[in-house]
């Protein structure tokens, strides 16, 4: 170990402009204007696969954005590992609060800063380091191991399940490790056992077949407006609860010893409302306590909302159409596609008298959850503490990586969720950024993982 760390710590400036050079290719996966910076940030990722000693290094188009495959096996008898990242990002607006360019990385205060650099291309490269640390010092790896990066997971990973269940075989491996989530604090690290799934829906609300004069009409003609606040209204009762039928049957309820974990960890409301600048926090289902509200229980939320006259001054209309955008964050053993249903069903009946009301289906993704005491996330737990001299917090996660139980599910294996940014760090934000007092220690609790798996 001490020859890795030595290794690592050497390298670490040079690593670090490494990191820098594809914190520069704004690979934002949800706007065609950067379908070629997508592909760049999947070529390099490859080339820099190659260059550590990888092999089989492929870049396999898909009908969205490519992923990057690559893999290292020779160890006959020790475990195969697969490591899961993505290189994608999200947009970068409000572009005006970032204090330095989003892409132009800049180092202040040991933090880098770029869109990107904690989620997920900055946790994603710390695995390249930990393979290319293993491969210059012992001349092998501990394990065999595959990389499977892809350029889609921030709109939903659509191309990924296919491309797992067509090369399962390709896939094949004994657990799936995964850097794309936070630690609990500075300084103590988190394994995270589970996450939110999500399904998203629109609804598009429908009265005359054109906007009215208000002063013609007003108060004979419905207005779209009114209807669809009257109609989102009805998908949460007084105590915040999402008021469609059976939107809770499936709920997994917390065992009574997560709930004593959940406290034991603390919640400081205080300090949150201060930094969020709120003096209530009201959101949600009133009889939960707010750490397992933002994470173990499910949500239904209105995304945005639009219709009629939105310009400068007043316009005296009756508007003839309405418009949200709802999504829902899930978790086991709720399914995305049977609570679509039900809000649909919902929305369709409660539809007020007077207007046409359609709602599409769009994305879904499933909820994760894992035994902790699964013996490879014991293993990660070993791994933490040896490098942060800190046994890590056991957590549930808000968010969502689809496709994480799809690894789970398709390929039949455990996914190991480690993470190295902080909850800080101002993901999908301005500002966002990685502290580096996490990256050569990152590198290091990885190298460290794979070395441990095979005792
Ligand atoms: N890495 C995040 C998810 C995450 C955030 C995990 C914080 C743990 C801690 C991921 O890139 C993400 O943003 N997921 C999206 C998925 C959606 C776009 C389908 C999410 O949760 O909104
Ligand atoms: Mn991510
Ligand atoms: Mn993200």
């Amino acid at each position: 170990m001490s020859q890795l760390s030595d290794f690592v710590s050497q390298n670490h400036h040079q690593n670090v402009e490494e990191l820098k050079e594809l914190l520069r290719i704004p690979s934002i996966s949800s706007l065609s204007e950067h379908k070629e910076d997508i592909q760049k940030a999947a070529s390099w990722i490859a080339n820099k696969l190659e260059s550590i000693g990888m092999e089989h290094v492929e870049i396999v188009q898909t009908k969205g954005h490519p992923i990057v495959y690559a893999d290292w096996l020779h160890q006959e008898n020790a475990p195969t590992v697969l490591v899961y990242g993505h290189y994608d990002v999200q947009p970068v607006d409000p572009i005006h609060l970032w204090e330095t360019p989003p892409f132009e990385p800049d180092i202040r205060d040991e933090k880098i800063f770029a869109r990107g650099a904690t989620d997920d291309k900055g946790q994603t490269f710390l695995h390249i380091k930990a393979v290319e640390a293993l491969l210059k010092v012992e001349n092998k790896l501990p394990v065999n191991l595959k990389f499977c990066i892809e350029g889609e997971e921030e709109i939903g990973s659509p191309n990924l399940p296919q491309f797992l269940a067509e090369n399962k075989e390709k896939l094949a491996c004994d657990v799936v490790i995964i850097s794309d989530s936070d630690m609990w604090d500075r300084g103590v690290p988190a394994i995270t056992y589970s996450l939110r799934g999500l399904c998203a829906l629109e609804v598009s609300l429908k009265t005359a077949n054109t906007d009215l004069h208000s002063g013609m009409f007003g108060g004979g003609v419905q207005n779209a407006n009114h209807l669809l606040v009257q109609l989102l209204s009805t998908l949460h009762d007084a105590n915040g609860k999402v008021n469609v039928d059976q939107f809770y049957d499936d709920v997994l309820e917390l065992t009574e010893f997560e709930k004593e974990q959940i406290k034991a960890l603390g919640f400081d409301e205080e300090k949150l409302k201060k930094s969020l600048g709120l003096t209530e926090l009201t959101g949600g289902e009133s009889n939960y306590p707010y750490p397992e509200k933002i994470s173990s229980r499910p949500t239904l939320e209105l995304n945005g909302i639009w219709g009629g006259f939105q310009g400068e001054g007043t316009k005296t209309v009756i508007p003839n159409e309405a418009h949200a955008k709802i999504t829902c964050r899930l978790v086991n053993n709720q399914n995305p596609e049977k609570i679509q249903g039900l809000i649909k069903k919902h929305l369709e009946e409660q539809a007020p008298k007077g207007c046409t009301v359609k709602v599409t289906l769009q994305d879904t993704g499933n909820p994760f959850l894992t035994p902790i005491d699964d013996p490879m996330i014991q293993k990660a737990a070993q791994a933490y503490e040896k490098v942060y001299g800190k046994a890590p917090v056991y957590k549930r996660e808000g968010g969502s990586i689809p496709i994480v139980s799809d690894f789970n599910h398709t390929l039949n294996t455990p996914v190991v969720l480690m993470g190295f940014g902080l909850p800080d760090e101002n993901l999908h934000a301005p500002n966002e950024h990685f502290n580096l007092e996490n990256f050569d220690k990152g590198i290091l609790t990885i190298c460290t993982f794979l070395e441990l798996i095979c005792e």
